[in-house]
């Protein structure tokens, strides 16, 4: 990976992956779960599905990949470690999604959970999706109360 401002994101999280796993896990977020229910519904079974930014796979990854084809894509290893430990049924990758290049036409979905567009955006992810495929990005989210309060309060919120 060359662009140091990736290589900075993945050894964030490299450091951090089993505690924002553990953070994450807590976050109440009734539009995400909504969204994600239409689009369960929404593909046929064992339609192909990129979730960019996958983490450590739980949840997301996981639900998605009981039903669907699904690669994983994250730049940190670590997160790629566990996510391949968490969720056997899904295939993973270790790649910066910027300078991806798939097939166009390939996918008939692409998720994204609090995947930031500011740290990297994919250059033309909607070039490879099918004519009739969707596509999922998740920004916001609803802290629980405390780590709000510490958010508020001017201190990082998983600490
Ligand atoms: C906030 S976490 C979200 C993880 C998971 N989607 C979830 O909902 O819990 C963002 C993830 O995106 C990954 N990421 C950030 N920039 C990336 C890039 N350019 N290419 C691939 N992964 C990236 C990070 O390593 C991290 O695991």
């Amino acid at each position: 990976m060359q662009d140091p401002r990736q290589q900075l994101v993945a050894s964030g999280y490299d450091a951090m992956a089993e505690r924002y796993r553990d953070w994450s896990g807590r976050v109440v977020d009734p539009t995400r779960d909504r969204l994600f229910d239409r689009l369960v519904a929404t593909l046929p079974d064992r339609a192909r599905v990129f979730d960019l930014g996958c983490g450590a796979g739980v949840p997301w990854t996981r639900r998605l990949a009981a039903r669907f084809d699904v690669v994983g894509v994250d730049v940190s290893e670590t997160q790629v470690r566990l996510a391949r430990q968490n969720v056997p049924a899904a295939s993973f990758m270790v790649a910066d999604l910027v300078p991806l290049d798939l097939a166009p036409g390939s996918l008939d979905a692409v998720t994204a959970f609090y995947w930031h567009r500011r740290t990297s955006r994919p250059s033309s992810s909607g070039r490879h999706l099918r004519r009739s495929a969707i596509l999922l990005f998740g920004k916001g989210c609803a802290l629980p109360t405390r780590h709000a309060q510490a958010a508020r309060a001017g201190r990082h919120p998983m600490t």
